[in-house]
């Protein structure tokens, strides 16, 4: 299995946190609980991520299309990400974790905006490990937030993609060398565009809360086996 110094483990791993709902209905539960079983495989997969090496990790939490869900189902996920940020922090930090936000979390409910970015405050010395919590994320709207900051900020063209990289949510982190999608399904679902030009592509049918540290080292291990040409012959 890759360990900490191999050099086939990705820097960055988003991962496209799908399948609570079906998880939820084949037992006969409803969705929210689906919800409520992805939340204990965050917490196992930060770790694992921690003790293999990962520098930064990319979990989509709730994009700008989620909010076509029913109210209840939106509430509940709210309710759900409070309670994480209240009782899992803590155990996050000891670990050396740092935590970020990526999306427009302002529209997301402004106790949760406000209780991340002190979370964010709390935790931005740490440098194990950086998990970035995608909520109201969208791909398009973040390059759309980013060509918007450039015309607030009357830059003056001609525009490069260094100057438009830099006005991304958070430009500082490197781009995801893999992204994963459990669930089954075969899309992005709006997930990093800018930023996944040139990532792996990792899918398994398995519902996010079932997803667990073998089914990462599996992913890992499918990446440190694949060879990354960036266009070179
Ligand atoms: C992913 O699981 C979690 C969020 C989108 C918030 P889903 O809720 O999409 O689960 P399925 O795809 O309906 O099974
Ligand atoms: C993508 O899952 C969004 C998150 C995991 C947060 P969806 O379930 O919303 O994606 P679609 O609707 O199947 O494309
Ligand atoms: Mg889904």
């Amino acid at each position: 299995m890759a360990g900490k110094d191999d050099k086939n483990v990705p820097r960055h791993v988003g991962i496209i946190m799908d399948g609570n709902g079906r998880w939820a209905k084949k037992r006969g539960l409803a969705r929210i609980m689906g919800h409520r079983a992805g939340m204990e495989t965050v917490e196992e997969i930060v770790d694992r991520a921690y003790n293999i090496g990962i520098k930064h990790l990319s979990l989509y939490s709730f994009s700008t299309e989620n909010w076509k869900r029913m109210p209840a189902e939106i509430e509940g996920l709210r309710e759900l990400f409070r309670i994480y940020l209240m009782s899992k922090v803590e155990k996050m930090y000891a670990r050396g974790v740092k935590i970020r936000f990526s999306g427009r979390i302002d529209a997301f409910g402004s106790d949760i905006s406000k209780h991340a970015r002190n979370v964010e405050e709390y935790t931005k010395n740490n440098t194990n490990l950086e998990v970035v919590f995608c909520v109201n994320y969208g791909g398009r709207q973040e390059i759309v937030d980013a060509v918007n900051k450039l015309l607030s900020e009357r830059v003056e063209g001609p525009i490069t993609e260094d100057v438009l990289r830099d006005r991304m949510y958070v430009p500082d982190v490197p781009d995801p060398d893999l992204l994963i999608r459990t669930g089954g399904e075969l899309r992005m679902s709006n997930f990093l565009l800018w930023e996944s030009a040139y990532s792996e592509y990792y899918f398994t049918d398995i519902y996010w809360p079932d997803f667990n540290s073998a089914e990462l080292d599996k992913a890992i291990l499918d990446y440190s086996r694949r060879e990354r040409r960036y266009g070179v012959a």
